[in-house]
């Protein structure tokens, strides 16, 4: 890094309002001890309040339809989720005095449905399987019913709401733009695809000639391939989501479970990072594609949440034991 490329980050923000406004401004950390001589910046997402980069678009979608009266105290917030956007979404329910129902699966991990419920969010779990064989069909029919049947229900609906990508657009989009002045490549994960979406139509604008490189679960069908099992909650999806563009994405890398379980411990050991499932596979893609990228290239990657709550998988070798290689 040399000084002039990286500009200084904002240094004493003034006494916050709200665990809201505690959302974004996550740092940008060199993976220097993981990839010596290289120019790779982790942008920390996982430093957000309640965990993951879910919080910008649970508060971007929250105070916007405040803000529009889209949405008031009568309403019922209603949403699918895997876990963070749950988190997220109840995390800013509770600030803001709504009501929130989280439709969830059983992969979702027992911690992530804990921190749900002590957010004061309703949990409703479906537990048949989608015929791809996963569960997301079978949770968007669940919301189905209950958007007909729950008073003043709104469905927040990440797969298919243009301000999710937003929220990342005005969040690490401009985060990361402001801090470089200089960036060839992004590697990011993907599922409803509204981060990679949003953080690379703004750095486009600052970077036009950058290569955006979506990372993906072997078994996802976003990119066309056929279903599969995967078991990391959070990264890879059973439909193609609403607000996708392929065209904007460079080139795709499909990481299964072993190698980001690989990936998160990698990033643990090298840089005491302790980071999520889909941290990992961002790290297993970088390593994969490397060698054929330029020496002098800088990258910047995308940590969307936390370690500990894959305590009870990722990080437990039972759990990996089961893991099968594709
Ligand atoms: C841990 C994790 N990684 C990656 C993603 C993918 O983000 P997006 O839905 O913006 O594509 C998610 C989304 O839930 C996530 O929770």
């Amino acid at each position: 890094m040399t000084a002039s490329s990286v500009l200084t980050p904002e240094r004493n923000r003034p006494a916050l309002n709200s665990i809201a406004d505690c959302i974004g401004h996550t740092p940008l950390v060199q993976l220097s001890r993981l990839f010596p001589g290289r120019d790779i910046y982790a942008k920390l997402e996982l430093m957000n309040p309640g965990g993951s980069m879910k919080d910008r678009p649970a508060r971007h979608i929250i105070e916007k339809g405040l803000a529009d009266g889209i949405l008031n105290q009568d309403t019922h917030l209603i949403e699918s989720t895997s876990g963070n956007l749950g988190i997220a979404l109840a995390m800013v329910s509770r600030l803001y005095g709504l009501r929130f129902t989280a439709v969830v699966d059983p992969k979702i991990t027992k911690t992530n449905l804990n921190i749900i419920r002590q957010y004061g969010a309703n949990v409703d779990m479906v537990s048949v399987p989608d015929a791809a064989g996963g569960y997301l069909q079978t949770r968007i029919n669940r919301v189905q019913e209950l958007i007909q049947t729950v008073p003043g229900a709104y469905w927040i609906n990440q797969y298919a709401n243009e301000l999710n990508w937003q929220a990342h657009y005005h969040g690490a989009g401009t985060e990361i733009a402001d801090s470089l002045d200089q960036l060839d490549y992004l590697f990011a994960p993907v599922s409803t695809t509204g981060s990679i979406l949003g953080i690379s139509r703004r750095l486009r604008e600052k970077f036009p000639l950058l290569q955006v490189i979506a990372v993906d679960a072997v078994g996802s069908v976003i990119f066309g391939a056929k279903p599969g099992p995967r078991e990391l909650p959070g990264i890879g999806a059973s439909r193609v989501p609403e607000i996708f563009s392929p065209a904007e994405l460079q080139q795709v890398v499909h990481v299964d479970d072993l190698a980001s379980v690989a990936g998160c411990n990698t990033l643990l050991e090298q840089e005491g990072i302790f980071a999520g499932g889909s941290s990992g596979s961002v790290i297993a893609a970088l390593q994969q594609l490397l060698p054929e990228l330029p020496e002098s290239a800088r990258i910047a990657v995308i940590l969307p949440d936390r370690g500990d709550r894959y305590l009870d998988t990722v990080y437990d070798a039972d759990w990996v034991k089961t893991l099968r290689r594709s």
